[in-house]
């Protein structure tokens, strides 16, 4: 009997031992005694900058702009409530008028892609790029990539705006205008169809 008990003592010993070891030495092992540190625990420490860390400390916001946020960050219907948030009255809107959908936004683009008085070489951008012509859709890049014509890496308002100022001979679209969204609302509407035709 008493052998027993000393063979267990022995073993529970080992076990007692040889557990934080092997614990330790896997920092995936969710027994590990470094919990806090363990880059695989959600509430590792790190991650409490983050305030849509369910395990962040809600006290202490690394965010700034989660100061002027009501109690939950993450609930994007708590945004309504708080004077200064995106898209509320009393936040600095980017321009004077705003488009109330995007059908409307492509629909002003569709006439100002077919003006051949846009620019000043007579031409209208669907001069070059009717039938999805020029586009380059075939290859089902999103902006910004590199486009030949340019020599270098653009994005969609900039390629806009880089065919306005050449071959259209025109003026570039200021950068919050509300012609510069509806030309790119109907880029994509335009390679909407294309896709859609492809199929
Ligand atoms: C004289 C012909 C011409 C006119 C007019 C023209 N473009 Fe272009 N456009 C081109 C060419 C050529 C390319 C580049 C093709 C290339 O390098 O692969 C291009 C490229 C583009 C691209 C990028 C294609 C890609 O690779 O993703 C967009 C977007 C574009 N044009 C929009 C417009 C808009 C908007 C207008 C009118 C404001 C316009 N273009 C007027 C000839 C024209």
């Amino acid at each position: 009997m008493k052998r027993i008990l000393a063979t267990a003592a022995i073993m529970l010993g080992l076990l007692m031992m040889s557990t934080p070891v092997m614990a330790g030495s896997n920092p995936c092992n969710p027994c590990s005694m470094q919990e806090q540190v363990n880059p695989c625990n959600p509430c590792a420490m790190k991650k409490q900058m983050n305030p849509c860390n369910p395990c962040s400390i809600k006290t202490k916001p690394a965010n700034p702009c989660s100061m002027q946020k009501p109690a939950n960050p993450c609930n994007p219907c708590s945004m309504k409530q708080v004077k200064g948030q995106w898209g509320t009255p009393g936040n600095t809107p980017i321009r004077e008028h705003a488009f109330d959908n995007f059908r409307q936004a492509a629909e002003l683009g569709k006439q100002m892609w077919n003006d051949e008085n846009l620019g000043t070489s007579g031409m209208a951008c669907l001069s070059c790029h009717s039938d999805h012509d020029l586009l380059n859709l075939d290859r089902n890049q999103n902006f910004p990539h590199y486009v030949k014509m340019v020599g270098d890496v653009v994005s969609l308002d900039q390629m806009i705006n880089y065919c306005m100022l050449n071959p259209m001979k025109g003026k570039p679209f200021a950068k919050d205008s509300k012609e510069l969204t509806a030309m790119a609302a109907y880029y994509r509407a335009y390679r909407m169809q294309y896709i859609h035709e492809q199929r």
